[in-house]
């Protein structure tokens, strides 16, 4: 880069050390399951599916987490903190394996939290970072998908330091499935893994979609999307869009942050924010475990084929 841009661009090389992990919905579809808990507590197995989020964070060397809660979220904030007293009763018992568990996750992160008062998107939630995050690029991660391995992130905050702007991961889709996702018009790079995003829609209309690609819940926004973020009338649901955003920032030049990269998922994503995707996530990663695959495994087979049986007559 020449010592010019530089100088247009003073923060381009400000790393990406913050994560801002929007949890402030009101998980409807969970209903009642979250009418006084957070969706984001439900657990996988026994940790919560926020504490997934958060360690994909750290592992991805993002230590300062920003939470953006809503209504009833203390119990995200008593999960990150101490539990003296369940700590002390463990403690007293000789239980060291348990109390190790339950102080992972206050020593994972520096965790902040911001509420965002009234639910007015995305992109509103990510407005609500700006104090927290300042001048600089951060990451956003979307709570209700989970990512089998912090490569992906890393990976974003590579490219975000080799060529600047904003970074969405992308996730080739069914045709009829497009319009629950953000959708991206795309370019080849000279990488593999990383296009060039030209056009952005949220939950676009098969028929209207611009391709297959669809933007999962990963970000590496520049923060010039802020300034963006203030102008970005409500679009699709009445909500501000993260977006559209984007898509101005991809049409804006890169003195002025703008330029929005796409990198490829590899690997596996779940989406916990649906019932029947949930409980295969749990499912999975149930059996992923050596202390319940054993126990699981032969009873899952065993239940498969006495519905297979009863489905035969
Ligand atoms: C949000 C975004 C959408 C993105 C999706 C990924 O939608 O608005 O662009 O594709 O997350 O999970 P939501 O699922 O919160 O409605």
């Amino acid at each position: 880069m020449s010592a010019d841009t530089d100088q247009t661009r003073p923060l381009t090389s400000s790393p990406v050390t913050k994560a801002v992990i929007p949890a402030a919905g009101l998980g409807t579809r969970f209903l009642p399951a979250t009418k006084a808990t957070p969706k984001e507590m439900l657990p996988i197995v026994d940790k919560p599916a926020i504490q997934y989020v958060v360690e994909e964070a750290v592992a991805s060397g993002l230590h300062d987490v920003l939470m953006i809660t809503g209504r009833s979220k203390r119990s995200i904030e008593d999960h990150f903190d101490r539990a003296y007293e369940l700590e002390e009763a463990l403690e007293a018992k000789g239980d060291v394996d348990r109390l190790l568990s339950v102080r992972e996750s206050s020593d994972l992160a520096q965790v902040h939290y911001v509420r965002q008062g009234e639910p007015r998107g995305l992109g509103h939630a990510v407005l609500c970072a700006e104090a927290h995050v300042g001048d600089n690029p951060f990451a956003v991660l979307l709570g209700d998908d989970l990512i089998e391995t912090a490569d992906l992130l890393r990976r974003m905050i590579e490219v975000r330091r080799e060529h600047g702007g904003s970074v969405v991961a992308l996730m080739e889709v069914e045709p009829e499935q497009v319009s629950l996702y953000g959708c991206a018009a795309v370019e080849p790079t000279g990488e593999d893994d990383v296009v060039t995003v030209t056009d952005l829609v949220e939950k676009p209309i098969k028929e209207e979609a611009p391709s297959r690609w669809a933007v999962i819940g990963r970000y590496v926004c520049d923060p010039a999307v802020f300034g963006v973020l203030h102008r970005t009338p409500p679009g699709r649901g009445a909500e501000i869009q993260l977006t559209d955003a984007l898509l101005e920032l991809a049409r804006t030049a890169p003195e002025e942050g703008g330029g929005v990269r796409g990198v490829l998922l590899r690997g596996q994503r779940y989406d916990t924010g649906n019932k029947a995707e949930y409980i295969r996530t749990v499912v999975e990663f149930a059996c992923r475990r050596p202390d319940l695959a054993e126990e699981l495994l032969p009873w899952l087979r065993e239940f498969v084929d006495r519905q297979d049986g009863a489905a035969r007559g």
